[in-house]
């Protein structure tokens, strides 16, 4: 390890791949419970809270992971201060631990979930960012503690290089956008109004921003294209990103009692979202065939098929029902959670295995290391991702039409015409999960096996 500090970034990674396990298994509980709504120990409503929130903590904790590989990289010195993250990453871990167990809580006993200080202690509610005020306390100062931690060793080492300077005003508006979700407004309204500035400021926001700059991170690596060209490139995405995402949040304000601008607001700007992500996929495909010089194909294979994916789940899947003339008949169906899926999948899950395989080698210390697991895992969680995508669209178009063209209520639609869509969905659950288990286990084994295979499929 050249760096010490990148221990943290390694601890960061192996907690976010375990929680990424624990996601996906909760979700395929989900999957059952559509079709057998008593089939666990808790219902659904907190197998879906976990499942989601899971999600989100295990991307966050990728990203802190990846900042802080990439930031003793860039500045060429170690951190300002490791005690300062050891203790950030613990705090984080222990307080993810103790909300989940207080989920679970909820689930089984719902009265436990008592009001403290005016505050609710095991859950608040708000899908996406569950967690009860004192835990966002907690996550909010984890959230300062690494800013500062990471802005004072970019400080310290005088160099603040593009890639660096942008995923940490990335990081900053990530941090800044968790806030309006942590008071609540008495008008129904204007609750949902600021819930949307996490949620979608931060996946079509801040998030893109630092998916700009660790794609720049990863081609540099890989390729001899030069900085400035990369970073030239990272600026337009990320103004693009800005540009579009922020008013874009309009598509979340077509329904809800806000004016009535928003229609127009957020069809016109979230239709142009795809655009910068369109770039991503062009800029990652020409660095790629123009520069690429690396022993480390998975990892240049993974950065690319992020770009595609991102531009195929956010944009694609995310246009096709963005105009208020079609939201109006999707609205709240399975097309979105389609979208969910895959946005989020290529997007950040994919970004965050990509990183690792760039990443976790050069902290074991290896040139080389055996890929062959690495793509398996990437065939089956994409193959079985691309399926449940499908399959969930289908459903989502047979539930638009029963129910809002035809007027059937929603439990007759999901129980008596969705079914084979649910028990679907669940194989490849199921398929999915098994790519999973691969990954997680070649995370533990990146470059401590031989390398065989690598050498000969080099040479092929
Ligand atoms: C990586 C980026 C993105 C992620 C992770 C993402 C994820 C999501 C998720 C999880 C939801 C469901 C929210 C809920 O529970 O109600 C959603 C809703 C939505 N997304 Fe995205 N999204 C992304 C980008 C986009 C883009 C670029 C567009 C448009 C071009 C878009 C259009 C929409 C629309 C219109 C809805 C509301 C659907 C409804 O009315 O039910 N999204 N998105
Ligand atoms: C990386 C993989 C996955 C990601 C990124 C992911 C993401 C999400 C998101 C964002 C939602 C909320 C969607 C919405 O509100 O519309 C969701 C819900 C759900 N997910 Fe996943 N998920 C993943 C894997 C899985 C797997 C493997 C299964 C099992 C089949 C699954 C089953 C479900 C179910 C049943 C729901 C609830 C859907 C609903 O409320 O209609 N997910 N997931
Ligand atoms: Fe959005």
């Amino acid at each position: 390890m050249k760096y010490k500090s990148h221990k943290i970034a390694m601890n960061f990674f192996t907690f976010a791949v375990l929680l990424f396990l624990v996601q996906v298994i909760i979700g395929l509980v989900a999957a059952v419970q559509f079709i057998k709504p008593d089939f666990f120990f808790f219902a659904f409503n907190i197998s879906r809270t976990l499942h989601i929130n899971a999600l989100v903590v295990w991307l966050l904790c990728g990203l802190m992971g990846a900042t802080y590989y990439v930031v003793p990289e860039e500045s060429g010195r170690e951190l300002w201060s490791i005690p300062l993250a050891q203790f950030q990453f613990w705090a984080t871990v222990v307080t993810v631990l103790v909300v989940v167990v207080g989920y679970i809580i909820m689930g089984l006993f719902p009265q436990a979930n008592i009001t403290v200080f005016g505050t609710l202690l095991l859950n608040e509610g708000r899908e996406y960012i569950e967690a009860p005020r004192w835990a966002d306390i907690m996550i909010a100062v984890s959230a300062i503690l690494f800013l500062i931690n990471n802005a004072m060793t970019m400080f310290k080492s005088k160099k603040i290089t593009g890639i660096m300077g942008t995923l940490l005003g990335g990081m900053l508006f990530l941090t800044l956008m968790y806030l309006p979700g942590m008071f609540y407004t008495s008008s129904m309204v204007k609750d949902q109004y600021w819930w949307w500035w996490v949620v979608h400021l931060w996946v079509e926001g801040a998030w893109e921003v630092i998916a700009g700059a660790l794609l720049a991170f990863m081609l540099m690596k890989l390729t001899n294209a030069p900085r400035q060209m990369l970073e030239k490139w990272m600026y337009i995405e990320v103004a693009l990103v800005l540009f579009t995402g922020m008013l874009g949040i309009g598509h979340h304000y077509y329904w809800i009692g806000t004016p009535n601008y928003w229609l127009w607001v957020g069809g016109i700007f979230s239709s142009l979202e795809p655009i910068p992500l369109l770039v991503m996929v062009w800029d990652a495909l020409r660095v790629t065939k123009d520069t690429r010089s690396t022993t480390n194909k998975l990892g240049l294979f993974l950065a690319t098929a992020h770009a595609i994916f991102n531009f195929l789940g956010a944009g694609l899947w995310g246009v096709i029902h963005t105009l208020p003339s079609v939201n109006k008949w999707t609205h709240g169906t399975q097309i979105t959670t389609a979208h969910g899926h895959l946005a989020f999948y290529g997007a950040y899950v994919l970004l965050i295995i990509a990183m690792v395989y760039i990443t976790v080698p050069e902290m074991r210390g290896v040139k080389e290391y055996r890929m062959s697991r690495g793509y398996r895992s990437f065939w089956w969680q994409t193959v079985s991702m691309i399926m449940i995508v499908f399959i969930i669209t289908g459903a989502g178009m047979v539930q638009t039409y029963m129910e809002r063209l035809l007027g059937l209520d929603y439990v007759t639609v999901k129980n008596n015409f969705n079914t084979w869509f649910w028990i679907w969905r669940a194989v490849f659950g199921v398929t999915y999960i098994i790519g999973v288990c691969m990954f997680v286990y070649d995370f533990f084994k990146i470059g401590k096996e031989p390398v065989t295979a690598t050498l000969s499929e080099s040479k092929a």
